[in-house]
């Protein structure tokens, strides 16, 4: 299978034709299932559901959501914990009910956490599966946080960061030396269960990645190649996300 490319004049336009997206979903399934990322990309796509709620009606009292990952070590109320950043770019702003929304907890012990990643599969099971799931791309080719060497059949766990990874989260953090070096994430197989599936990148930093994600093999070097084998994946793109891939088809 190919991945369908969809390429905007910026990034502004690509996140409000998701957010249709997911408005349509919802309307046609009010409690449908989203799969939620972090990170800068998603962030003009929740401040679009933002207004389409404020001023167009679009309910989540029903939508049940979970994210792809947490940092290990962080409280909830930590300032990059993804359970603050989730508070502070789209759940404090539109009507979801607070015990609709998941994501994986980094504060277990050691001993809890394999159970913790298996209840939170259970829950995307009994859920019906997530409808519709919003991914990044990392410079390395992480979806969620399966880093170069994550197997197609991962599922929810404990995974440690990379250098790069961690060096691109240095900025909110003050240092490297404050990024946490581990982090709960689902797994490729979690993500490539998802009904429909929407991956965003967006700028020249992302285009040698994306056209590796695209063009290249599947393979474990670059995970989000793994997507190549899902029926309903696409990639909303700007174009300077999309330079690489202009040139190689
Ligand atoms: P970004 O991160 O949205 O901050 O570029 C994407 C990712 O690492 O998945």
């Amino acid at each position: 299978m190919a991945i369908e490319t969809i390429i905007f004049p910026d990034a502004e336009q690509a996140a409000q034709q998701v957010a249709k997206k997911i408005q349509q979903l919802i309307q046609r399934k009010p409690d449908a299932v989203l799969g939620l990322a972090t990170g800068g990309t998603p962030l003009l796509l929740y401040r679009e559901l933002i207004r389409m709620h404020a001023e167009e009606g679009l309910s989540f009292a029903q939508v049940r959501t979970f994210n792809l990952d947490e940092y290990e070590g962080l409280p909830p109320d930590h300032p990059e914990s993804y359970w603050s950043f989730m508070q502070r770019n789209l759940f404090d702003h539109i009507d979801i009910s607070p015990g609709n929304y998941h994501l994986p907890s980094g504060m277990l012990a050691a001993d809890a956490v394999p159970e913790h990643c298996e209840a939170y599969e259970n829950a995307i099971r009994a859920a019906g599966g997530i409808d519709f799931q919003i991914l990044g791309i990392g410079r390395n080719g992480h979806i969620g946080f399966n880093e170069p060497g994550s197997t197609i059949s991962s599922r929810t766990r404990r995974v440690t960061l990379c250098e790069v990874t961690r060096s691109d989260a240095a900025p909110a953090f003050g240092s490297i030396e404050q990024v946490p070096t581990h982090a709960i994430s689902m797994g490729c197989a979690t993500i490539l269960e998802a009904k429909e599936i929407v991956l965003l990148a967006f700028g020249e930093h992302k285009a040698e990645i994306v056209a590796q994600a695209v063009c290249g093999d599947v393979s474990e070097n670059v995970t989000a190649s793994y997507l190549q084998t899902h029926q309903n994946i696409h990639f909303y793109l700007d174009s300077a996300a999309a330079r690489d891939l202009r040139e190689s088809m």
